[in-house]
């Protein structure tokens, strides 16, 4: 018998994986923790899962769950039902879940009901929009968990005003820039631009997924009417997700993208690649929420089409900025953006690389 701490590590969907690589490399060089790697499988294809296992050297998942798409009940609903066998053949001391997504708030509430302590990483995020099934997958989970890992001071406050007590709470920074400052002076070497056949620093960087954005055909047609303005004046770079292309052809819109001769649309890119062109672009629109920290690390100028956001101090310090996805706003947008240049300062306070030691160092205390 081991007396390591046995760790389950939870990944599932494409932000989780940038999240988890850094603790689970730090895990892994513990003397006092065994983890153990366990992959819902809610995102599948290559692009979207096994391409970030190979690039940031993550192993192989110790156990797979194949769970795939499916609405919201049935796909958490698929994880928590294998999931559970897995917690009660491996029986962790503690399971570490990372983010908003469905396999974060499935694998927790499984961890929880079986008296497993659970840790939740990014925790604290709020953007007070219930419309958001991340807003609910953040509430549930933070509610449930036994460690709260938090990465910016907002993250501290919402939980002090949600009545949390504070010895749960570790203000310890930002995995996920823990990653980009693993890998950016490897992702110099992508030679995705070249692909492309564009310039550095010539082009903006575009991705769209959100439900609000990418599944009502009026909207997803506004913002694509905005683009093809745009792309008259600079290069776009689209790397697509799954869900936004399948909706657009569903929506019998691939023609408007098809129309637009400076719209490099790709499929969903890896991370060394994408690290390249967010460091590269003039600016990044985005509805995305990991990229509205990357690009406040980097320095660059962030447009998100969101009414709100739950990590605000990308907005208060950093490059980002909130527009409403209709034309107006993304234009007006736009115009005052394309003036700005990359400014690199104001990162906030712990997103030094180092914000997976400390969860490691804290879990070894406990
Ligand atoms: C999920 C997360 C979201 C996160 C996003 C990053 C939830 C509720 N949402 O949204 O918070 O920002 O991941 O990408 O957990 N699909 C594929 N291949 C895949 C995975 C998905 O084709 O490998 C397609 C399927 O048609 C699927 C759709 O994308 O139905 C949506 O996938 P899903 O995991 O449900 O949500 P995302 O939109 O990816």
């Amino acid at each position: 018998m081991s007396d390591k701490i046995k760790i389950i590590n939870v990944v599932g969907a494409r932000p989780n994986f940038m999240k988890i690589a850094p603790i689970h490399r730090c895990m892994l060089n513990s003397i006092k923790i065994n983890p153990l790697l366990v992959h819902t499988g809610q995102h599948y294809d290559d692009k979207m899962s096994k391409i970030f296992f190979e690039e940031l050297s993550l192993p192989n998942p110790d156990i797979y769950l194949k769970v795939g798409s499916g609405s919201h009940a049935s796909q958490t609903a698929k994880i928590m039902i294998e999931f559970e066998k897995i917690i009660l053949s491996e029986k962790p001391d503690l399971v570490l879940v990372v983010g908003d997504v469905n396999s974060t708030l499935a694998c927790a509430l499984v961890a929880s009901k079986l008296n497993i302590r659970v840790a939740h990483v990014e925790a604290g995020l709020r953007s007070f929009d219930r419309q958001m099934p991340e807003e609910i997958n953040r509430i549930i989970t933070d509610s449930i968990s036994d460690y709260l890992f938090v990465s910016e001071q907002s993250g501290l406050d919402n939980l002090i005003n949600e009545g949390v007590s504070k010895d749960k709470i570790f203000y310890v920074g930002n995995v996920m820039i823990d990653s980009l400052i693993h890998h950016i002076e490897d992702s110099k070497k992508s030679n995705i631009l070249n692909n492309i056949k564009l310039n550095t620093g010539n082009f903006a960087l575009v991705t769209l997924h959100r439900p609000s954005n990418v599944d009502c055909k009026d909207t997803i047609k506004e913002i694509l009417n905005c683009l093809k303005l745009i792309q008259d004046n600079i290069d776009l770079v689209f790397p697509i997700h799954p869900r936004t292309f399948k909706n657009i052809k569903n929506f019998k819109l691939d023609n408007l993208l098809d129309s637009m001769p400076n719209l490099h649309l790709l499929d969903s890119v890896g991370y060394i690649d994408f690290l390249h062109l967010m460091n590269n672009s003039s600016f990044v629109l985005t509805d995305s929420g990991g990229i509205q920290e990357e690009t406040t690390f980097l320095g660059v100028p962030c447009i998100t089409l969101r009414e709100n956001t739950e990590r605000p101090i990308t907005i208060d310090i950093g490059t980002n900025q909130l527009v409403k996805s209709d034309s107006e706003s993304i234009l007006n947008s736009y115009n005052k953006i394309i003036n700005l240049k990359k400014q690199k300062n104001n990162i906030p306070e712990l997103w030094d690389g180092k914000a997976s030691m400390r969860i490691v160092d804290v879990i070894e205390s406990l």
